[in-house]
């Protein structure tokens, strides 16, 4: 928040706008682009600082210039580290001290970004290995979305198996159409075509697969479908984005296949995200 006190000058659209000092260690950036996928999702994209620089993966805390101590949340970024603006998924949750607000925002506004982003969702947390699995529900996707984007990702691993389980299908939109851009994008849809697997499910719906991700690897039904063999931690390599409880039973079942939990010190077999919205 304002901790540091320190004022700089913003850009003077962005810093008209706030009714509070923005301190040194907070860019304040505007809206270029706003789409709300359902009642409860949307999508916002920011102008990037020529400064920022981060990892695919990695999260920083937003906030909006609101209020004299601004609530900030962690938000992964789900643009690649090489793209000109910074773009963000998020929930809305009611009454949530930051998205009730966040959900309004309009092209043009301002959002504060603090300036230091960190995450353990990074290629660097995996030793090498032939097949990653990214294990997403809901807003989850958001670090894979900017990983599935990185040019890297596809140079470390073979085969990049992306699941994206949600409660109702109109949630899945959002990584069915970056699914559908990674495979004709200049940079990385080569590459995207022949490596990239998007495995859908839906919990309260009918749909054609249904089931949340951890009853479909305990089943084996996961790997039927793939048609690879059951996760072995020789061959494969795992990120798990969701709620606490989804991490939880989704790292339990991992742990059963043998694969180990690391981290940007400790690069291991599989790794797990621990930032929240509200
Ligand atoms: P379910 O509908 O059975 O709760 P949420 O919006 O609550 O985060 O849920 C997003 C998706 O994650 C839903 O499909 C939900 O299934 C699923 N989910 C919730 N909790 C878990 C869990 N502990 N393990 C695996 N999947 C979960």
């Amino acid at each position: 928040m304002t901790q540091q006190g320190e004022v700089i000058s913003a850009t003077a659209s962005a810093a008209s706008k706030s009714v509070f000092p923005i301190p040194a260690n907070v860019f304040a950036e505007t809206v270029t682009q706003v789409e709300h996928y359902t009642d409860r999702l949307f999508k916002f994209r920011i102008t990037r600082p020529a400064s920022f620089r981060f990892r695919s993966g990695e999260f920083v805390m937003i906030g909006l210039p609101n209020a004299e101590r601004p609530v900030f949340r962690a938000y992964s970024v789900a643009s690649p580290s090489w793209d000109e603006e910074v773009e963000f998924y998020s929930i809305k949750v009611p009454g949530g001290p930051l998205t009730e607000h966040l959900q309004k925002i309009k092209v043009g506004d301002t959002i504060l970004m603090r300036k230091k982003p960190t995450g353990t969702l990074v290629n660097d947390a995996l030793l090498p290995g032939k097949r990653l699995y990214m294990f997403s529900t809901g807003t989850g996707i958001a670090p894979f979305a900017s990983l599935m984007r990185d040019p890297e990702t596809y140079e470390k691993f073979d085969e990049v198996i992306l699941t994206h389980t949600c409660r109702e299908v109109a949630e899945l939109k959002y990584g069915e159409e970056l699914f559908e851009l990674c495979k004709t994008d200049p940079l990385i849809g080569e590459f995207a075509a022949e490596k990239l697997v998007l495995y859908n499910s839906v919990t309260r719906e009918d749909y054609p697969r249904t089931g949340r991700i951890t009853d479909l690897m305990t089943s084996g039904k996961l790997f039927e479908d793939l048609g690879v063999p059951p996760i072995n931690p020789e061959d494969d390599r795992g990120m798990i984005c969701g709620s606490m409880a989804m991490l939880n039973d989704t790292k339990q079942v991992l742990e059963d296949f043998g694969l180990v939990e690391g981290s940007n010190a400790r690069p291991s077999t599989f790794v797990v995200e621990r930032a929240f919205v509200d």
